[in-house]
């Protein structure tokens, strides 16, 4: 019996897909692959030109995409009998030899595989090989670092609720946004509504040829045609250093800047914030204690 081998592929540029998952993209008979009726699907333009001549593939054909509210019933019991029929397929077709499945970005990260992965459990072998997320593409496409210290970042789906998203975008340190496409005003107005908007960026098409980054705030909602390419990802960062950052940033702290010293100096004044400051800063060094007090957040150091 073969098995079911699902690899992720990462954000987008084949050249950040990992050396095990490129060695099975190479060698694979059968691969199976999620896309929308009619379009080639993300993850089979990723491995574009690395097909072996003689691969069997095998498309698979999401029933519904954004015509029914996803969260009804009818947009359900669709999926679930195509996640049912695919995991079939896949263990028939594994009977005989490996299948692999291809994934944008990381699997386990809200990953379609991820409801085949049920489905499969205590059928047939199955083996997942971890992708770079699309949203480490991101980031780093936008030369800023995301987490400092002991940040929490907040990952959010723009499918959630206005209020839903306003209350997690309130309370983040750092924040994702995916799926955000037709979300895009929504999300823009919860983001407006939490105090955000002006940190906010929006990479599409993260590492991918035709990659944009923009403030969110300043990219036109018409300029931002809904089509198969353009996958939208918005972001907390803010100005490109980390003492800017820690302005923007920070709800409490906004407009506080961290005035004390430059980036990668000695911080020469006192106070609980530094700890956290110094790590944002990169004023590397000063001991914890000894930052000026106006940054001061309480309850957070
Ligand atoms: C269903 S999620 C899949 C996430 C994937 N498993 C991962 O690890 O990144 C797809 C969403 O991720 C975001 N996304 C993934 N890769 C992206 C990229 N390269 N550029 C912009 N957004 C991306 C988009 O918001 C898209 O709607």
């Amino acid at each position: 019996m073969g098995r079911v081998i699902c690899a992720g592929l990462g954000p987008g540029d084949p050249d950040l897909i990992s050396l095990r998952a490129a060695r099975l993209v190479g060698s694979a008979r059968h691969v199976a692959y999620f896309r929308k009726a009619g379009r080639p699907g993300h993850a089979r333009r990723i491995v574009e030109g690395m097909l072996a001549a003689d691969v069997s593939e095998y498309p698979m054909e999401y029933p519904v995409t954004t015509e029914l509210p996803f969260d009804g019933p009818d947009y359900n019991a669709a999926l679930a009998g195509f996640y049912d029929h695919w995991a079939d397929r896949l263990v028939s077709l594994a009977q005989s030899a490996d299948v692999l499945v291809l994934c944008e970005g990381d699997p386990f990260f809200y990953g379609s595989f991820m409801h085949l992965h049920s489905r499969l459990n205590g059928r047939v072998p199955v083996e997942v090989i971890p992708g770079i997320t699309g949203m480490a593409g991101c980031w780093t496409a936008t030369d800023m670092p995301i987490t400092w210290g002991d940040d929490v970042l907040t990952v959010l789906m723009g499918t959630l609720p206005e209020d839903d998203l306003v209350g997690h975008m309130q309370s983040a340190d750092a924040l994702v946004v995916m799926k955000t496409g037709r979300n895009l005003p929504k999300v823009r107005r919860a983001l407006a509504r939490a105090g955000r908007l002006d940190a906010a960026w929006l990479v599409e098409r993260g590492t991918m040829p035709g990659q944009r980054i923009a403030r969110l705030a300043e990219v036109d909602s018409a300029d931002c045609p809904y089509s198969r390419w353009f996958w939208f990802m918005a972001m907390d960062g803010g100005p490109r250093s980390g003492n800017e950052r820690v302005a923007r940033h920070r709800g409490p702290w906004a407009g506080v800047g961290c005035d004390g010293h430059t980036r990668g100096q000695r911080c020469t004044g006192a106070g609980d914030g530094c700890r956290r400051l110094h790590s944002l800063c990169g004023a590397g060094g000063a001991p914890r204690g000894s930052h000026a007090a106006p940054f001061r957040q309480p309850g957070r150091d």
